[in-house]
């Protein structure tokens, strides 16, 4: 589910931050949410101005936005596999990110899937040289204790929810706020969130619930940000791994 916290000033930072390190010719992953528009609109801005690059959108929301802002897309298909070009850079935003107990900010492992695309978004982001995120200050915590959303199989939902709950988690059905019944993903997915309390170990919870059958993808992303740009209402601050 959607945090409410962070400004779109702040956003607006952020996502303008990690637009301007894209170079001539990239194929960049274009990210999903609130923060990720603000990057897309930027490289748009940029392509007026004469930057060649190539788009893979993460969603329905992120390919209409980068139509709209004149970027050329490609599909994820044709972007990776054997002659293909690849992704040089991907832009995303998180609904929460683990920054540590210490003083400078790290970039560690995120919560995504806010907006339900954190499927696609992981092959799109996992496929790319680097991976920046994009984020508000409301993002950052010391762990991670956000609800985790997992894309399931329809007719597995009963039964990831019961691993989920195995797993020491407690699984809620996400509901969609203008139509009866759940949200479906781009996808056909349905989403569970799924609340664990403090993670401490993301890497063992990610694998428990990789293996688990009937999962499609969980939001949890272990080791693939390269950088975090956070906005604020007066600068950008970068984290680099
Ligand atoms: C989409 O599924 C999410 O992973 C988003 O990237 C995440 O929810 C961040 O969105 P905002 O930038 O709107 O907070």
């Amino acid at each position: 589910m959607k945090t409410s916290g962070g400004s779109d000033a702040a956003k607006r930072r952020a996502g303008e931050s990690a637009a301007e390190t894209v170079d001539d010719g990239e194929v960049v992953g274009l990210g999903t949410g609130s923060t990720a528009a603000h990057a897309i609109r930027r490289l748009g801005d940029r392509v007026d101005a004469g930057l060649d690059v190539r788009g893979v959108a993460t969603s329905f929301a992120s390919r209409e936005l980068a139509v709209d802002c004149g970027i050329p897309l490609i599909d994820l298909d044709e972007a990776v596999g054997l002659d293909a070009p690849g992704i040089d850079r991907a832009i995303d935003g998180a609904d929460q990110i683990a920054v540590g107990r210490g003083d400078e900010p790290a970039v560690g492992p995120l919560i995504k899937g806010g907006g339900a695309a954190h499927a696609r978004e992981k092959l799109v982001d996992a496929a790319a040289d680097r991976f920046h995120v994009v984020a508000d200050p409301s993002k950052e915590a010391a762990v991670l204790d956000r609800s985790v959303p997992i894309a399931v199989l329809p007719d597995g939902r009963s039964a990831v929810a019961d691993a989920v709950r195995a797993a020491g988690g407690e699984p809620t059905l996400r509901l969609a706020e203008r139509k009866d019944g759940p949200v479906v993903t781009d996808d056909g997915q349905l989403v569970l969130d799924c609340a664990f309390g403090e993670i401490d170990a993301p890497e063992r919870l990610a694998a428990t619930l990789s293996a688990t059958p009937g999962v499609v993808e969980h939001g949890l992303f272990v080791g693939l940000a390269d950088a975090v740009h956070v906005g604020t209402e007066t600068e950008v601050r970068v984290a680099r791994r």
